[in-house]
């Protein structure tokens, strides 16, 4: 099989996995608690079942981690699988959710994927090549001057006061913000538009590789994750438009 017939197998299988996840839910979910606001479903895991092992019949040199199955080395790069970011709005009913998977090689993220089912997006992104958004390709723009709106994200990784401060920042310098509840998905949302920029303080490497590649293919500006370990142990995600960054990293230069 060639290399872009792979990669076309690959993105059918996220979406076939997608849209059963879709179906699962209506069937009835179990639903066990990992943590504080941290859940996971029968669905999580079957997801992440599914793509692993397409992936391993189609890149059989390659290792993985993912979150709810940890890490298993290979020979050569490493797939990076979130299999539905956001659980808690799928749980919920709530359309806001995505599978992302990401493919890292040599320190680089080389291809993201992030497909939320109940939204009809599929996004892609290579390494050097762009950013897509079902076929569209993503270029971003800054926004209007006093039109800025940042995501932002919280998880019981990190203490409140981290979106606190950074609230306070984020109005002085009369920037509105959203938060959805799926970082993956709003950082893909960065890439096509949606919103200006995303903030969390600590993100895993399943919620935030492909995101990133997304946003850096399709313009914007994007720190460093895999520095320090990110791959394994996460790191702060701050990205946006031109217009934004110096805001944001003000705020990063503080923080600790
Ligand atoms: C979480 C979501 C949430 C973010 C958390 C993540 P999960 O992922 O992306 O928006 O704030 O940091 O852990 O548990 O739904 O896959
Ligand atoms: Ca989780
Ligand atoms: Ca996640
Ligand atoms: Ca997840």
């Amino acid at each position: 099989m060639k290399a872009a017939e792979k990669l076309e197998a690959l993105e059918n299988a996220i979406r076939i996995a997608g849209d059963k996840a879709l179906s699962f839910r209506k069937q009835g979910l179990t639903i066990e608690v990992k943590g504080k606001n941290d859940f996971v479903t029968q669905v999580d895991r079957e997801v992440e079942t599914e793509i692993k092992s397409v992936i391993s019949h189609l890149f059989p040199e390659d290792g993985f981690l993912g979150e709810e199955s940890g890490i298993s080395a290979g020979e050569e790069g490493i797939w990076v699988i979130d299999p539905i970011d956001g659980t808690t709005n799928y749980i919920q009913g709530m359309d806001y959710w995505c599978i992302s998977v990401a493919y890292v090689n040599n320190d680089q993220i080389e291809l993201g994927y992030i497909y939320a089912p109940e939204r009809d997006e599929f996004f892609a992104a290579r390494k050097g090549q762009g950013a897509w958004l079902n076929g569209r390709c993503l270029k971003m723009e800054n926004e209007a001057e006093g039109q800025s709106i940042i995501g932002l994200g919280h998880s019981n990784r990190r203490p409140l006061s981290d979106v606190i401060n950074l609230l306070t920042i984020l109005d002085e310098n009369n920037v509105d913000h959203r938060r959805f509840g799926a970082g993956a998905l709003m950082l893909a949302h960065v890439a096509s538009g949606l919103v200006h920029g995303y903030f969390e303080a600590h993100l895993n490497s399943w919620d935030a590789l492909a995101g990133l590649l997304l946003v850096e293919e399709a313009g914007g500006c994007v720190p460093d994750f895999l520095a320090n370990d990110g791959l394994i142990n996460g790191n702060p995600v701050w990205v946006s438009t031109q217009r934004l960054w110096p805001v944001l990293n003000t705020y990063m230069e503080q923080f600790s």
